[in-house]
């Protein structure tokens, strides 16, 4: 029996003859390759294999177009390129030049994204990811399918908001502050941690700078150590009381550098400058998003921002405080368009800066009219002091983001504010009174 187990092919003859014999030349067998090649239908496998090949070789350009984001494709018009704008993002990254190339061989091409291709699942960090921003792009990415560790050290952020993951386990949420280091593998890393209102930044303003600089260099350093690409959640203010309107990604701003705000403006420009120098130091792949007022559910009830304030106002039958004359305008973008736009960037291969932001321009008062409209024609208005360094205007070009990223906002204030309203009822019939101060018109 064992002997049979270790019976070896060609020690048949020694055993049934008892004598040696020479093995057959196996040189001699592949001579006949003819003979071998037509036997037991090789040629029609033969055939089939090259038909098989020819036809992954044709098919392999759509494969490689595949890295262009749908967006992309969908959306580069680069014949409508100034040249500045040309050489900002392709001298910014070699892959934005790759990326016009191939758009350009794709364009003339004719050829379509084959569909239905998944992507892999990625492991995504949002920091801040408890707020208010945070939290809807922590609904849509695990929507996507992804992993989502969230990281926040509740200041302004509510567990509330991320609450509904609990129970998932690709969600992950961990109580931490940025402003001390923290390894974690991940590959993508949206950094939106920061007190975003002129209330919660003004509280600790030291806290707030350390925040947007310490805290950024140590998820850029993260970012690096394991190779993610990072988003920056930079702002608007960063144009400060801005000369040029409406505001597009070239302008440098008109920022005081000593003001109450500067904590947050200032840190918010260091931040971008990190992420440059972070990008061209250390290659770490990065997108700056430039985000303008936006207002939705889960904002923080009375948070100094003019439409949360305005609502909370308007629901509990208070005056709505309008600052100065309420003339000064004001950009308003609903909170889903500024989550895909996030996404959009993240996923494209440019670097930005982006503005992301609703271009429709209101007052003060022209806001106060639709709040009322939505909630209770009987309102009224009631006029404060301004307070410092409120900027004047405020309203984003987007056309970069509009012609790159095949971004730009689709809902209206008189359609993103009834679904803000419905959120903010029922907190504040629970008498949710979140910050009572208000400070200004932000
Ligand atoms: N909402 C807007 O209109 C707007 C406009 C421009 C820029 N942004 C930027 O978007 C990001 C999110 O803003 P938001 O409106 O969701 O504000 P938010 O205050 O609701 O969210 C900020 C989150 O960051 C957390 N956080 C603050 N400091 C932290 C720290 N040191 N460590 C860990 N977590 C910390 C807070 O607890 C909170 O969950 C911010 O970076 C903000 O600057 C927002």
């Amino acid at each position: 029996m064992l002997s049979k187990l270790f019976h070896r092919r060609g020690e048949e003859d020694i055993v049934s003859t008892g004598f040696y014999q020479p093995k057959r030349s196996k040189t001699s067998g592949r001579m006949d390759f003819s003979g071998y090649f037509l036997r037991e239908q090789r040629p029609f496998f033969f055939l089939l294999g090259m038909l098989i090949a020819t036809t992954l070789l044709f098919l392999k350009p759509h494969l490689l177009h595949q890295r262009l984001s749908i967006a992309h494709l969908h959306a580069l018009d680069v014949s409508s390129f100034g040249h500045d704008q040309r050489m900002l993002l392709q001298k910014q990254s070699p892959r934005s030049t790759q990326t016009f190339n191939l758009y350009n061989q794709r364009f003339n091409a004719g050829a379509k994204i084959p569909l239905g291709l998944k992507r892999k699942a990625l492991r995504v960090l949002v920091t801040g990811g408890a707020g208010f921003v945070g939290s809807h792009l922590v609904d849509r990415l695990v929507e996507r399918g992804d992993s989502v560790i969230v990281v926040d050290n509740f200041f302004t952020g509510r567990k509330e908001n991320v609450m509904h993951h609990f129970s998932n386990p690709q969600f992950e949420l961990i109580r931490h502050d940025v402003v001390e280091p923290l390894l974690l593998e991940v590959d993508q890393i949206y950094h939106l941690a920061c007190p975003a209102s002129p209330v919660h930044y003004k509280h600790n303003p030291i806290k707030t700078i350390k925040t947007n600089v310490v805290g950024t260099l140590n998820m850029l350093g993260l970012a690096k150590r394991v190779g993610a690409r990072f988003l920056l959640s930079s702002t608007s203010e960063i144009y400060g009381d801005p000369l040029e309107h409406p505001q597009k990604e070239s302008y440098w701003g008109n920022v005081n550098p000593i003001g109450v705000r500067s904590c947050y403006d200032e840190g918010k420009r260091t931040a971008e400058t990190l992420t440059m120098d972070y990008h061209r130091g250390a290659g770490v792949e990065v997108r700056i998003a430039r985000i303008f007022n936006t207002y939705g559910p889960r904002m923080c009830i009375d948070d100094g921002r003019v439409v949360s304030n305005f609502v909370a106002q308007a629901l509990r039958k208070e005056p709505m405080t309008v600052y100065g004359d309420g003339k000064q305008t004001r950009s308003f973008q609903y909170v889903s368009d500024l989550v895909e736009g996030m996404m959009c960037l993240m996923e494209s291969d440019y670097i930005g800066p982006f503005n992301l932001g609703n271009p429709g321009e209101f007052t003060m008062l022209e806001l106060a009219k639709v709040v009322k409209e939505v909630i209770d024609h009987n309102a009224r208005i009631e006029f404060r002091k301004n307070t410092e360094d409120d900027p004047h205007k405020r309203k984003p070009d987007i056309s970069m983001a509009k012609s790159l990223l095949g971004w730009e906002p689709k809902v209206s204030l008189r359609e993103g504010l009834p679904m803000m309203v419905e959120d903010f009822r029922q907190r504040v019939s629970f008498g949710i009174r979140e910050v009572v101060k208000r400070e200004d018109s932000t």
